[in-house]
Order: structure tokens, then C-alpha cells, then sequence
């Protein structure tokens, strides 16, 4: 069998590249659809429940399979800056496509207000990076007006061949379950992640790979949840810091995925959000950051509730690595900690060790 060289290897006949165009990749998408084995005896439901670990990605995200094309239409372009706002993962994975391509990145990130392992990625990767007294939403603005006046690529998600290669995660479930899942639930923050699925989904039917595609379903953060608002929303504000975006870079698309899929947008507190991320790590033993957990937790809320029928097959995109947020993960076990039970520390003593078991 072929070494995998990567998503624009894999899928060079659904992208948009030819023999000359430059490569830059790091081995990005070929993610694990996990199968899960205790949650749905758990929810006591009989549904298949898989997650696409997007969080196994080069850079612990999905943005790597979105970046990967970016990049490498940049570079074909001649360019050789390039241009993000991020609440941390689309920074992260532009600096080390950047890297690999040897250009320059420049990131504009909101202070105090993006995920520790997400800064020390750009950090380490070597971007420029421009924290911003101020949300996502006005470093997409700012992004915009400058790439409008200098020699910068934009690779946020306006950019077409992100949502080109975000689409390939798509082709690799219906591969994988040898058609498309009845439910595909998504995090959803600007929606460019949504829509690259519904466009992956899409094409497959258009070609005849699979007869039906699945309905589309779209969580978010109850305190940044413009598309539950219907507009957007000026201060928006949850733990899930990647998705903390209250004017969404493709609004209209976003409702033309829920329109033609027969899908539905929602939203979840906090509170349900790092459950979800619990339960799955704790029952399933798979770590997701915190916005990743909106898709198993929505998903979960959706099948108890008997929205999302017994007998269906679901997908939940789990889009970053629990690592990128190690400190919300820490706080949200300090409790349990603190009360004894599952961290102690004692003399480095055989009598102590036994002691403690
Ligand atoms: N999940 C994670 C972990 C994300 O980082 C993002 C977006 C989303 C979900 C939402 O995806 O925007 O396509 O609806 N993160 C962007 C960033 C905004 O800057 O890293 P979407």
C-alpha cells in the first residue's frame, strides 16, 4: 500500500490542483472514526455513535486539513505571507503550514483569551503574533482590511480552499462506514466547518459514491450562539474559547447546510459542554477540547430526547485535542481532586503506595 503523503495526495482529483502545484503538507486527515461502546448503553438508546477525531490532526485540529490547501495555493500563488485571526487553532495550524512552506505568518489572536497550548503552538512554530485587546470577531475585521492594502494571503476560512480541503474529512467517513451517516453533528463557530462537510457530502452524491447525504446539525455555545439569535452577537462569551465568535464568517452558507440537509442549529451552556467533555473522556477515553464536546453533548441532549431516532447512525466531529486546553481541563477536575478521592500525594513509600491503594 502507498505511504500516506497527506489529504492532497489522497484526494487530488477533488481538489483544486494539478502535477505542478507544491505540496505543503505535514500528513494531515486519515483521522480515527471511533466507534463509541459505553455511551450509547449509557443513554440507553440504540443508536451508532461514532466521533471523527479531528484532534489527531498534525497540529491537534481540523484546521490542518483546511490549511494544508491554504497553504499550498498560497505558495503556488507566490505569495509568501500569510494572514489569520484565530481564537487559537486556525493560528496554530497556519504557523506550521507557514513553517513548513518557509513563509511568514501572521496571527491575531484575542488576549488572555485563547487556549495555552494553542499559544504555545504559534509560539513555537515561529509566527508574528499580534495579540489584540479584543474578540475574534474585530481581528477578522482588522484582518480583512489589511490584507485588502498588503501582500498578505488571508487563510481564515473566506479563504475557498480551506472549506476545499475541510470537505475531505467528509469523503473519509463515507469510505469508512461505506455510506453517509443518517445525523453529522458539528461545533459550530464561524461555519465554515459545517458547510466544508455538507460540500464533501454533496459532491460524493453528486458522483454517485452514496445515495443520500446526512442531516446536518449544528451546536453552539449558548453564550456566542448568533445562529440560535438569528443575528449576531456583540460580546459573546463561553469556556469554549475556540468557538467564542459572535459574527460568523459563513452565516448564509450555514443556513443553506441546515436548509438542504433538513438540519437544525442549537445550543449548550457551559455547564453541558465540559460534561460532555468529561463523560467522553472518562467512559470512552477520548480527550476533546472543550468546543469539541458542543457536537457529543448536543448529540447526546438530541437522542435522549428522541430528535435524533433510535436506530440511526450519528457522526460527531470531535475538531481539537483535549491538550490544547490543558487548564480548563485541570479546572474542571479540581474539584473531585481536591476532595481526595482520585489525587493524593504521599511519601515515595512502598508502605504509603499501599496505603493509598
Ligand atoms: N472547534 C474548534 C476546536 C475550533 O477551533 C473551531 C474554530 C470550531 C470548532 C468551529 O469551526 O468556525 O468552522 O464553525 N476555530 C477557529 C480558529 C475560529 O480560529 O481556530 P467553524
Amino acid at each position: 500500500r502507498d505511504r500516506y503523503t497527506g489529504l492532497i495526495n489522497r484526494y487530488r482529483d477533488h481538489l483544486p490542483v494539478n502535477d505542478d502545484t507544491p505540496v505543503i503538507s505535514l500528513g494531515e486527515g486519515n483521522t480515527p472514526l471511533i466507534r463509541l461502546k459505553n455511551i450509547p448503553r449509557l443513554l440507553g438508546k440504540d443508536v451508532d455513535i461514532y466521533v471523527k477525531y479531528e484532534g489527531l490532526n498534525p497540529t491537534g485540529s481540523f484546521k490542518d486539513r483546511g490549511m494544508t490547501m491554504a497553504v499550498t495555493k498560497a505558495v503556488e500563488e507566490g505569495s509568501n505571507a500569510i494572514i489569520c485571526a484565530s481564537t487559537g487553532n486556525t493560528s496554530a495550524a497556519a504557523a506550521a503550514y507557514a513553517a513548513r512552506a518557509g513563509i511568514t505568518a501572521f496571527v491575531i489572536i484575542p488576549e488572555g483569551k485563547i487556549a495555552m497550548g494553542k499559544l504555545a503552538q504559534a509560539m513555537m512554530y515561529g509566527a508574528v503574533i499580534m495579540q489584540i485587546r479584543g474578540n475574534f470577531d474585530q481581528g477578522m475585521q482588522l484582518v480583512k482590511e489589511v490584507a485588502s492594502q498588503a501582500p498578505v494571503t488571508v487563510v481564515n476560512s473566506v479563504n475557498p480552499y480551506r472549506l476545499q480541503g475541510q470537505k475531505t474529512a467528509s469523503f473519509e467517513i463515507v469510505e469508512e462506514l461505506g455510506r453517509a451517516p443518517d445525523y453529522h453533528c458539528l461545533p459550530v463557530g464561524n461555519a465554515g466547518n459545517i458547510t466544508a462537510h455538507w460540500m464533501g457530502y454533496s459532491e460524493y452524491r453528486k458522483s454517485g459514491v452514496v445515495n443520500a447525504a446526512p442531516v446536518m446539525v449544528g451546536y453552539q455555545a449558548n453564550g456566542a450562539a448568533p445562529f440560535l439569535r438569528g443575528a449576531p452577537v456583540e460580546d459573546p462569551e463561553t469556556v469554549a474559547t475556540a468557538i467564542r465568535i459572535g459574527n460568523p464568517q459563513s452565516w448564509d452558507k450555514a443556513w443553506n447546510v441546515r436548509k438542504e440537509s433538513g438540519g437544525w442549529f442549537d445550543e449548550l451552556t457551559d455547564q453541558e459542554i465540559l460534561a460532555a467533555q468529561k463523560m467522553l473522556a472518562e467512559k470512552e477515553g477520548v480527550f476533546c477540547e472543550p468546543a469539541s464536546a458542543a457536537s457529543i453533548g448536543g448529540a447526546m441532549r438530541d437522542i435522549k430526547a428522541g430528535k435524533i431516532a433510535e436506530g440511526s447512525t450519528v457522526v460527531c466531529t470531535l475538531t481539537g485535542n483535549g491538550l490544547k486546553d490543558p487548564d480548563t481541563a485541570i479546572d474542571q477536575c479540581r474539584d473531585e481532586l481536591n476532595k481526595g478521592s482520585r489525587m493524593v500525594t504521599i511519601d515515595a513509600t512502598l508502605d504509603a503506595v499501599r496505603d493509598a491503594i
